[in-house]
């Protein structure tokens, strides 16, 4: 017969705990560059009088969302229904689903979430607008919604003036729908490499915005909102003239892949977001291993790098499922046995999916776990 007994692994760490004493891997955030990211985005956006939306893919926690909004965002965008629903439960009362969904599952999400907060929705076709119109009629909601245009994203959004101007019809024909403005998102500028060629790249998807907007202002239909933007491209969309709101995510973390990008500035964000991991095996003379890999670290961006100024003899070279190797760069010699149990800090190549990774944030300042936050928003991408 089996026995049955109640057995759980130790917390990561406990309040107060020093930075060693974290089990690996944990998902690190340094308070002092988190809270400066916060805090100059905020201010950036509000001098230009521009509203800041940040997007909570980046980090799927409410307890990040109330430090953005706390910090002066107006709410949040997410990109899935059922990502909204802890930031909705957390008290977050005003959601953007900046993304395209579609089915009765979906529908009745968007419904339950527009009887307890205030919910914006984006689309590109005739037929989310009719199915959502209905549902939303029928259960006495009113919806906002806004139509995503194409600037070059070559992904959602319709790409026509006339394609637009039939949807905006279309959701005019709904009591229960709103036409909110435009979505507007521009993935594949983000990371140009140079701060000049995005300068001009975001201008060129400021223009394409711009026209959009004005073919319908001459058909007599305003656009009071026009989203989009992200961290590589928010300070010069902020300055454009043309977007009224910017949905930026990964400024709060900084990941190796933004990190890589030229920054002008006050305007580069700092790396908060680190992986603390141990290294478990020494046996070999050329490398060592440490204990994080494809399971704590998404790749798609690039591997992780090391923490500049600790351990910069060594380069992570490969992640296996549990495993990050790490090679010795400088031709040192072979690696001391000794530093078997040393821990080492990585910055992941793409925050999003390293979050979706983890249940929980572990905060530090000056070496001391100050706090733990939730990843409550954590695998729910429905
Ligand atoms: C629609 C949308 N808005 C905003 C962002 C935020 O971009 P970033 O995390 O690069 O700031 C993304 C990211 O992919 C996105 O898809």
């Amino acid at each position: 017969m089996t026995a049955h007994f109640s057995i759980q692994p130790p917390p990561i760490a406990k309040l107060g705990d020093t930075l060693a004493q974290v089990s690996t891997p944990a998902l690190l955030i340094e308070l002092d560059a988190f809270e400066h990211n916060i805090a100059r985005m905020a201010e950036m956006a509000k001098l230009h009088g521009v509203a800041l939306r940040p997007h909570a893919k980046a980090h799927k926690s409410s307890v990040i969302a109330q430090k953005q909004i706390t910090a002066g965002a107006i709410g949040i965008c997410c990109q899935k229904l059922s990502e909204a629903y802890p930031f909705a439960a957390a008290g977050i009362s005003d959601i953007y689903i900046s993304n395209e969904f579609i089915g009765p599952a979906k529908i009745a999400m968007a419904i339950e979430l527009a009887r307890h907060v205030k919910l914006s929705l984006c689309v590109d076709h005739i037929a989310q607008i009719e199915a959502l119109g209905l549902a939303a009629s029928a259960a006495g909601v009113m919806i906002t919604v806004l139509v995503e245009v194409d600037i070059g994203q070559a992904r959602c959004g319709v790409a026509r003036m006339e394609g637009l101007a039939t949807l905006v019809d279309c959701i005019a024909q709904h009591s229960a729908l709103r036409f909110g403005g435009l979505q507007a998102f521009h993935g594949g500028i983000q990371h140009l490499a140079t701060w000049d060629l995005r300068r001009t790249s975001a201008a060129a998807s400021a223009e394409k915005v711009a026209a959009y907007a004005q073919f319908l202002s001459a058909r007599g239909v305003a656009c009071p909102v026009i989203t989009g933007s992200g961290t590589g491209t928010a300070e010069f969309d902020v300055a454009s003239g043309v977007f009224t709101e910017i949905q930026p995510g990964s400024y709060i973390f900084m990941d190796a892949h933004y990190g890589a990008n030229e920054w002008n500035g006050s305007a580069m964000p700092r790396h908060s977001l680190f992986i603390a991991t141990t290294i478990m095996s020494t046996a070999k003379d050329d490398l060592a291993v440490c204990d994080v890999g494809l399971k704590g670290v998404a790749i798609d961006s690039g591997l992780p790098i090391l923490k500049p100024g600790q351990n910069d003899e060594l380069k992570f070279v490969r992640a296996n499922d549990e495993h990050g190797v790490l090679k010795i760069i400088d031709n040192a010699g072979a690696f001391s046995r000794d530093r078997l149990g040393e821990q080492v800090l990585l910055i992941p190549g793409h925050c999003d999916p390293t979050a979706n990774l983890y249940d929980q944030y572990v905060c530090i300042r000056n070496d001391k776990v100050e706090d733990m936050w939730d990843i409550d928003a954590r695998g729910l991408s429905q």
